[in-house]
């Protein structure tokens, strides 16, 4: 027997969800940090039909009815919770950049189930955050965004075969992300499409062993990053493909910085902190971010929405 229909919550149920970034370097498709800039959304339920309005990135590409991610993923929540609202009016406020390598489409996700278990009476016992975890990660294909989105800080996920799982921890103080953000979109797909099907022993060894000092470095001694921010597995087999990305990540390297491509690419994460007279070149937006510790929570969450630039400069 499937779970009882739902009732749902009168009223706007709203949800803010962290951008995120993905790998880390070694980690591929493992680890994951949430960063202080947000997607917001809001939803209710309607007698009928599906309205969506987004303001903010990606307004006017953005699809304004069932098609819209988040819309999508509060469906797959629903069915999951027992059962659809006969209607929904959905708005979204998004500052996370799109197609750059920050977890836009895992906050989308993260924003949509969140929001359905807000709209469901009960909907956070019906489906707790592991549930929430394995359909997000379902939705995705990996859960390296989907678990920082929805848990906050630093974490580590995998899959079994019931589905995604994943540990949280809450990096040191000292870890001071900054993120370059290029004009020019990435796909995950192309990305993940240079590939190799293997890679020589020898560098699978160095990334494993990089990726438990990871751990170690981003929790406890942030001194050792960039050793432990070094990666044989992803970045330079997609270097051709973004060879601006990449020229930045060995610049700051360089420089002492413990930098790595985002996610898939084509934004750069800066896990440590970047000098002064550091010169990214042009057509790089930097961005200096805290680190999100609460994830994409419902509940008590009270914000301002932002007004001004969407991603300012900051020096
Ligand atoms: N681990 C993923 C990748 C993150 O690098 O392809 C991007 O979605």
């Amino acid at each position: 027997m499937g779970p009882v229909t739902p009732s749902f919550v009168p009223g706007d149920v709203r949800v803010r969800a962290p951008a995120t970034s993905a790998n880390l370097g070694p980690g591929f498709d493992a680890l994951g940090l949430a960063l202080a800039l947000y997607d917001y959304a809001s939803a209710r339920v309607t007698e009928g039909g599906v309205v969506v309005e987004v303001s903010g990135e990606g307004a006017g590409d953005l699809p304004l009815d069932a098609s819209h991610l988040v819309v999508r993923a509060m469906f797959a929540a629903f069915d999951e919770l027992g059962g659809r609202p006969p209607g929904l009016a959905v708005s979204c406020v998004n500052r996370i950049p799109q197609a750059r390598g920050l977890g836009s489409s895992s906050a989308a996700i993260v924003s949509g189930i969140q929001l359905a278990r807000g709209l469901v009476v009960d909907g956070q016992r019906r489906m707790d955050d592991a549930a929430a975890l394995r359909l997000a990660a379902s939705i995705e294909g990996h859960p390296d965004n989907v678990a920082p989105c929805l848990l906050g800080g630093f974490t580590i996920a995998w899959t079994e075969e019931s589905g995604a799982i994943a540990v949280t921890r809450r990096p040191d103080d000292a870890v001071q992300p900054t993120v370059f953000v290029p004009a020019d979109r990435g796909f995950t797909a192309e990305a993940r499409a240079a590939l190799p099907a293997a890679v020589p022993h020898a560098d699978a060894a160095l990334s494993a062993g990089r990726a438990a000092l990871l751990v170690h470095a981003i929790t406890e001694e942030p001194s050792l990053l960039l050793s432990a921010t070094e990666d044989r597995l992803h970045q330079a087999y997609r270097a051709p493909g973004m060879p601006e990305t990449f020229s930045l990540v060995t610049a700051l390297r360089a420089a002492g910085v413990a930098a790595v491509v985002s996610g898939a690419g084509p934004s750069v994460l800066a896990l440590s902190p970047v000098p002064e007279d550091f010169a990214p070149g042009m057509g790089w937006v930097e961005q200096r971010l805290g680190v999100d510790v609460t994830g994409a929570r419902v509940e008590g969450v009270h914000w301002d929405t932002p007004s001004g630039p969407l991603l300012p400069q900051v020096r």
